[in-house]
């Protein structure tokens, strides 16, 4: 494993059907060729994900996911106005992509998604085909904001890391399918629901439940988890919990302590969620997370941290 800034050598392992990580606006990702059955293989084997949930295809432009997807209306305005950017669009697959089946886990819809990540930019120029990659993370474990997370989950695996520094988003690209008229917000992330709403001029559906299962096969209940325990909601660290703080009123703490955001930035502390709870992890047993207002990136931290606290046995 080479930890690189060098894109010709990622593209290169990615030409080879060989797995490289690389950074994207929102966490790192687990890249493979996602017309290769061996390279999408080796993703699910790589993070242990005992399921083969369908993964995201990054492509460098709207151009080429249209050569995989296809875009009605509301799709084209979403692309047009927030790609590229921290959003994945579910569309129904062109009958003619070659995208390996094993990557869209046999749907016959596919998520798209074009980052704005200059490293992640040059790699998909460079490779020149649709990359599928998940959050470069072990299955379970917290998704990776900086290249140390995913060479201490993944080292002995990927072909090469591209270090690309922390990055800015820090959650993972919002889900929204095209597949149902209103579009449906199948996972809060990086774009704020007000804002796809705004540019749709109409409400997306919830989109997260039907029959009783969840919509988007990835959604399951404890996902984001740390090993350390996590309490939500805390007014105030219990004896031997480390704190998860969010604004300037933080209480007194004898222990350690992390603000998401001294100055109550729901941006600033999407970008540090993961980072902090990679920091507390390490360092501690138990957190407690403090209450995260419920609006804009608000939506997604709470969701993450909801996942992260989720029960135990329900892990995957
Ligand atoms: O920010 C991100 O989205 C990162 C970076 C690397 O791009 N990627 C990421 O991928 O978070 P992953 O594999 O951890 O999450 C992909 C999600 C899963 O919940 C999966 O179920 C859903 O996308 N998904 C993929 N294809 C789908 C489809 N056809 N229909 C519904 N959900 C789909
Ligand atoms: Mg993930």
């Amino acid at each position: 494993m080479v930890q690189t800034s060098d894109i010709s050598a990622a593209a290169k392992a990615l030409k080879a059907g060989e797995l490289a990580a690389f950074p994207t606006e929102t966490v790192y990702g687990l890249g493979g060729d996602a017309c290769s059955d061996t390279a999408v293989a080796a993703i699910f084997a790589a993070k242990g994900r005992p399921q083969f949930n369908p993964l995201i295809m990054h492509v460098e432009s709207l151009e080429k996911a249209r050569s995989c997807g296809v875009f009605g209306d509301r799709a084209m305005q979403l692309a047009k106005h927030f790609w590229p950017g921290p959003l994945t669009l579910v569309v129904p697959k062109q009958p003619d992509c070659a995208v390996s089946l094993l990557a869209t886990a046999g749907l016959d819809s596919i998520a798209l998604r074009v980052p704005a990540h200059p490293a992640a930019c040059q790699l998909l120029k460079a490779f020149a085909g649709p990359v599928a990659a998940p959050s470069a993370n072990l299955s379970g474990r917290l998704s990776p904001t900086q290249a140390g997370h995913v060479r201490d989950q993944l080292g002995g695996k990927v072909a090469a890391i591209v270090d690309g520094g922390p990055t800015s988003v820090g959650l993972e690209s919002t889900i929204v399918s095209c597949l149902t008229e209103p579009p449906s917000l199948l996972r809060a992330g990086g774009v704020a629901r007000e804002d796809i709403e705004a540019a749709l001029g109409l409400q997306l559906a919830g989109g997260e439940i039907e029959d009783g299962k969840p919509l988007s096969p990835g959604q399951l209940q404890h996902h984001y988890a740390p090993e350390a325990s996590l309490r939500l909601n805390a007014d105030a660290p219990e004896e031997g919990e480390a704190l998860l703080a969010f604004g300037p009123a933080v209480p007194a703490h004898g222990g350690l302590i992390l603000n998401l955001s001294p100055s109550g930035d729901l941006v600033e502390a999407a970008a540090n969620l993961f980072a902090h709870l990679h920091e507390l992890d390490a360092k501690a047993q138990a957190i407690a997370a403090m209450r995260v207002p419920e609006v804009g990136l608000g939506e997604a931290i709470n969701d993450r941290l909801r996942r992260a606290a989720a029960p135990r046995t329900l892990d995957v």
